[in-house]
């Protein structure tokens, strides 16, 4: 599978690309950014260790060699300062990120090409690139609440002094200001974590506060996410690659789940080597309901904006 990474020079796109190489799933990893040396830098170094970790063709390119991607990744924008929200940052990225649509389209995309959006705001640039690229709107996913959602679980499992890989606790909705905790179905080992005495309501309010400011506080103490947001991002392209049918927490564009259409978000999606396969409205408390739709109508009133 040949993945292109637009924003490969940048401290996602490079993280991601170093959680691919050590998966090794994927067979050809193209790094594309608008600062090309740091591309060429980040391909030469991930090539360095490439004996000892994946036969995978690694390099820095361009648009014009991505014509044949099977799918893109595109985590290139400017980053969030850290008194701002995402939100705050769609006028600065919109723009730069319709110049890539642009670029990825007069370079020729396949029919079959999978579009999985991380640039910030995630949803509302994923509504953008599935309004503009003329693909299904099945191929065109972004990263969502999946990095919350793992965030989520893993403070729930550091606090809780659980093994983090059998915390199950979704986030759903906006990956921002109005994420939705999904409680109602947390587990540990499957076993419900609300059944805990120390998962008390003062607990899941102060996990939940801490997960909704994690991406202003890691770019505070180190100027933006990178290790974690490769893992996330390398979880749903496996799941792409293998055509695995994981039931996962990323946007894509609403079709009338939990009452909600036409506007980007995360709710929980199957994805398979086709992208999205369909969205599963599994049963949630009445205030998880109400979150999301919170959600929805703050990224509609959003995209109303962006639209114009
Ligand atoms: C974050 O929350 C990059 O938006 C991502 O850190």
């Amino acid at each position: 599978m040949k993945i292109t990474i637009i924003g490969g020079g940048g401290r996602v796109g490079s993280c991601a690309a170093f959680a691919l190489q050590c998966g090794g799933l994927v067979s050809e990893l193209q790094l594309l950014d608008a600062n090309q040396a740091m591309a060429e830098g980040e391909a030469l170094d991930l090539l360095h260790g490439s004996a000892l970790a994946a036969d995978q063709r690694i390099y820095a390119g361009d648009y014009a060699r991505a014509a044949d991607s099977d799918l893109f990744l595109i985590t290139a924008g400017l980053r969030r300062k850290p008194d701002e929200s995402r939100l705050d940052l769609i006028n600065r990225n919109v723009a730069l990120f319709a110049q890539i649509l642009d670029r990825m389209k007069a370079a020729g995309l396949r029919p079959d090409a999978i579009v999985f959006v991380v640039s910030n705001p995630v949803d509302i640039l994923t509504q953008l690139a599935t309004d503009r690229l003329g693909l299904p709107w099945q191929q065109v996913l972004g990263l969502g609440t999946m990095l919350d959602t793992s965030r989520f679980s893993s403070f729930i499992a550091d606090e809780l002094k659980l093994a983090p890989t059998q915390v199950k606790a979704l986030i759903l909705g906006e990956h921002g200001d109005s994420m939705v905790p999904v409680w109602s179905s947390a587990t540990v080992n499957g076993l419900p974590l609300a059944g805990l005495p120390e998962c008390s309501p003062g607990f899941q309010n102060a996990v939940f506060e801490r997960t909704k400011g994690s991406g202003a506080e890691v770019i505070k103490k180190k100027g933006g996410a990178g290790w974690a947001v490769g893992i996330a991002i390398r979880d749903v392209i496996h799941a792409i690659a293998l055509d695995q049918q994981r039931l996962l927490p990323v946007s894509s564009l609403q079709r009338g789940a939990y009452d909600m259409r036409d506007v980007c978000l995360s709710v929980p999606s199957v994805v398979g080597r086709r992208g999205i396969a369909k969205h599963v409205e599994i049963k949630l408390w009445p205030k998880e309901v109400t979150g999301l739709q919170n959600s929805a109508r703050a990224l509609r009133e959003t995209w109303a904006k962006v639209k114009g």
